[in-house]
């Protein structure tokens, strides 16, 4: 591995995952980060990279679907390798409207997977996904070989992408793996996602909207964790298979709300309020919300000796502390959400 091309590496995953790969790793090549820079993208979260690693690490601003550009990237910069993160990754958004999801996942992918088609020798195409593709989970956790039952445009363009990529390997023979990762948190995630938007109103002691009951089931891991596997699968990871990512700790959005409030009036005592938890405040449930996600994951364990090194409550208390510590970040990005905040959610949550 040469010359990797990182998608979306600006975003939430693939930022941390950048930063993983220069300071964690033995990885000596380059880095090729082709990101369209969408509202949730920040560019300056990879300075440091910049500055420290001119001849390792480029940046360049395009569009995974767009055909032509990529051939030009994958000819100029001899790409070895890709690692796709790039997508539209909000399944909210995705129910307003799915059309840049089918472009970017669907299409994007096609024309990542067309690009290498074409190269005499590639060493390896990385997808990264999601257990979204699974579908919601009623009885015992999935392992990698259930069946795809995406349930909304996101899982859907999702499961989409990696039919095309587990295609690509059977018909063309092409390299690849796939991770299923559950939900991340962690430093720069954009705080449309649950987490960093709990923690923006929480600490601002504003209304914290959890849809539904609260008790729909979703599986928590740290982003280094995350990034951890998928290099240690791009590495060793066998070709053609895909691998389960997640801490198998099942837990309801009214308790992961709840412990992140009870951390942060830990760290911060709350001015104007006794305890944040009473800012929660149930409202509609989202369409066709899934109610639980629930991987088994002993597959990467078994055969690349991988686990997640932090338990849900150091991975919050990680992540509020360094939301605090980067309130001109929280700054920055809640400008671009206002918008979003007051035609999802109504001006109470403003
Ligand atoms: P994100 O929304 O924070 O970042 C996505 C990045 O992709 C952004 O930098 C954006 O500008 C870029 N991008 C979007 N469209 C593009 C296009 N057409 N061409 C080039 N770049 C484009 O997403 P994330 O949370 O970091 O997720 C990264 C990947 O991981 C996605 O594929 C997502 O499906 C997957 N995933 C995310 C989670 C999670 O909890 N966040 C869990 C499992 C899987
Ligand atoms: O499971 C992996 C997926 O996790 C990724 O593939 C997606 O890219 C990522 O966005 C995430 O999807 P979710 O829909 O699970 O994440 P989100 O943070 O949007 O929501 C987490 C849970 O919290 C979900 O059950 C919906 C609920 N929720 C979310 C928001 C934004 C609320 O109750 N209130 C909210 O305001």
């Amino acid at each position: 591995m040469k010359n990797l091309l990182i998608t979306g590496g600006c975003g939430f995953i693939g930022s941390n995952f950048i930063r993983f790969l220069f300071y964690e790793t033995d990885f000596d090549g380059k880095v090729i980060n082709v990101d369209k820079l969408t509202y949730c993208a920040d560019p300056d979260s990879l300075n440091t990279i910049e500055k420290r690693y001119p001849d390792r690490y480029h940046l360049i601003r395009g569009d995974i679907a767009d055909h032509e550009f990529m051939e030009e990237v994958f000819k100029r910069y001899e790409i070895d390798a890709v690692c796709n993160f790039a997508a539209q990754s909000h399944v909210d958004r995705a129910i307003v409207d799915p059309s840049e999801f089918i472009s970017t996942n669907i299409v994007g992918t096609y024309c990542l997977l067309e690009c290498v088609r074409k190269l005499s020798r590639f060493y390896l195409f990385h997808q990264v996904s999601t257990d979204e593709v699974y579908g919601s989970i009623e009885m015992e956790r999935v392992k990698e070989d259930a069946p795809f039952r995406p349930t909304n445009p996101y899982s859907a363009s999702k499961a989409s992408a990696d039919h095309l990529v587990r295609s690509y390997a059977n018909t063309y023979g092409l390299p690849i793996t796939i991770s299923h990762s559950s939900n991340n948190l962690g430093p720069y995630q954009f705080p449309e996602k649950l987490v960093p938007l709990t923690i923006l109103n929480a600490l601002e002691e504003r209304p914290i909207p959890i849809y539904g009951d609260g008790r729909n089931i979703r599986d928590w891991l740290y982003v280094e964790d995350n990034c951890r596997a998928i290099w240690m699968i791009m590495c060793e990871g066998k070709r053609g298979q895909n691998y389960n990512v997640g801490s198998e700790r099942e837990t309801e959005n009214l308790e992961l709300v709840s412990l992140l409030c009870d951390i942060l009036d830990s760290i911060r005592r709350p001015k104007g309020i006794r305890q944040r938890r009473g800012l929660i405040r149930f409202i509609k449930d989202r369409p066709g919300h899934d109610r639980r996600y629930a991987m088994d994951c002993s597959k990467i364990k078994r055969e690349l000796g991988w686990s997640p090194k932090y338990g849900i409550e150091e991975a919050l208390d990680l992540t509020i502390r360094w939301y605090l510590g980067n309130l001109r970040w929280v700054e920055m990005m809640k400008k671009r959400l206002n918008g979003w905040i007051k035609s999802h959610y109504g001006k109470e949550f403003l």
